[in-house]
């Protein structure tokens, strides 16, 4: 598949004269003629790359550059300025923007090419460094209609709100999935554009292509729509696009099927975490025991998993202490009934996390959603709190001065 270069240039004439250049050597170019434009098409053009000229009459290239590195999906995004003089404070002024190499007018087209190539190079070689693997969650029940996808679905949404950051949900119940549906996400590509596309073929840029953007900041991997296609999609397979995402985002977050297929152990296995999610009744808690002995089996360790008691029904549920006697651990989250809520997240594919923001079940998944975040975030204040974080820190503060009223 061809790297996309998104040009940026006021100047018709370098608009075809770079244009050619680098559609000669084999880059799809989509191009942007003032710096607002080249912002506003960013998301969805996803280009590998942007040459960016500094001299623009509306934002001129510098400001184009600081304003893409603001958004944390293109911190990384690999940068050519193109300067009009080879000067030492226009160079600076480059790198202090954020871009990653500079090019002066008049463009050598060798130098454009070796330059385009080196820095495309330097970026595949980050994207599999596995420095700062995303952190991964998996939510799975042996038996279904539990809430799987519901926590799924408002965890995800709760993590992209909260930090702003790059999260995935990864749709793996591949016979029926409906994490797009839950979410509204017209699901135009989805695993089935994998299934045919042999697994060592599969890289970053492909997977990119065939995820959908949520408003929240989630990008949804669905499941396919047609079923016959889905044994293609191998263990080996799941675990190639898991291990390429984890080296793309922030957060993935698995919403598992109810067996222990190919898929749903390629997602437990990449797992940092798995929240198991048991209903108040006899046949989830005997799903959730046996679960637990495969997990043992697997060697996975017990902090690994969490245990979510989620009361779908609202009468004659098994007591608390009771389920959690019979598996040996404690609930670390609780969902109330809420059928009126949870029918109509899906039914307008707005999730409670978004749609009850201010509400207490808004609140419940935005605790949970931290309390699955990666601990360096948890520890300290963000550069820019959201709307998420600053609700948190305000329970938090409430909380304390209730202890506090308490204990006087
Ligand atoms: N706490 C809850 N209260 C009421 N209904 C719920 C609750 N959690 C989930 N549901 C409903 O239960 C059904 C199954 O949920 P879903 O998330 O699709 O489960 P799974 O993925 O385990 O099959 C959905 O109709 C959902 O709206
Ligand atoms: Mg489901």
């Amino acid at each position: 598949m061809n790297q996309r270069i998104l040009q940026v240039d006021d100047d018709p004439m370098m608009l075809v004269y770079v244009g050619r250049i680098l559609r000669t050597a084999g880059y799809e170019v989509v191009t942007a003629t003032k710096g607002s434009e080249a912002l506003e098409r960013l998301e969805s053009l996803h280009p590998d790359l942007v040459l960016l000229d500094v001299l623009m009459p509306d934002l001129d290239g510098y400001e184009v550059c600081r304003r893409i590195r603001r958004q944390p999906a293109f911190a990384r995004l690999p940068i050519l300025m193109l300067t009009g003089h080879n000067t030492l404070t226009e160079r600076i002024k480059g790198f202090e923007a954020g871009a990653d190499n500079y090019l002066s007018k008049p463009v050598n087209p060798e130098e454009l090419q070796v330059l385009v190539k080196v820095l495309l190079q330097r970026q595949q070689m980050t994207l599999i460094a596995p420095k700062e693997l995303a952190r991964t969650i998996a939510v799975f029940s042996l038996r279904g209609g539990v809430g799987v996808s519901s926590v799924a679905v408002n965890l995800s949404a709760g993590l992209a709100l909260l930090w702003n950051e790059r999260v995935a949900l990864v749709d793996l119940a591949l016979a029926n999935g409906q994490a797009a549906l839950m979410l509204d996400v017209p699901p135009r590509n989805t695993w089935a554009d994998l299934a045919h596309v042999p697994t060592e073929e599969i890289d970053a840029a492909m997977i990119d292509l065939v995820m959908q953007n949520h408003s929240s900041g989630v990008r949804v991997l669905a499941a396919p729509s047609r079923l016959e296609l889905n044994e293609l999609i191998t263990g080996a397979k799941v675990s190639q696009v898991l291990n390429l995402l984890k080296a793309t985002y922030c957060y993935l977050v698995l919403d598992l099927p109810h067996d222990f297929n190919e898929p749903s152990l390629a997602g437990l296995d990449s797992a940092d975490q798995i929240i198991l999610v048991v209903a108040p009744e006899l046949a989830s808690v005997r799903a959730a025991s046996s679960a637990l002995k495969v997990f043992a089996s697997l060697n996975y360790p017990d902090e690994r998993i969490k245990l979510c008691l989620n009361w779908t029904f609202e009468r004659n549920g098994l007591a608390r202490k009771e389920i959690e006697s019979s598996l040996g651990q404690a609930f670390d989250i609780i969902l109330p009934f809420a059928p009126d809520h949870f029918i109509n997240a899906i039914n307008t594919g707005v999730p409670p996390v978004i749609s009850m923001a201010k509400g207490p079940l808004g609140a419940l998944f935005e605790d949970v959603a931290f309390m699955f975040s990666r601990e360096e975030q948890r520890s300290q204040r963000p550069e820019n709190p959201s709307a998420a974080w600053q609700r948190l820190a305000q329970r938090a503060r409430a909380a304390r001065r209730n202890t506090l009223a308490n204990a006087t």
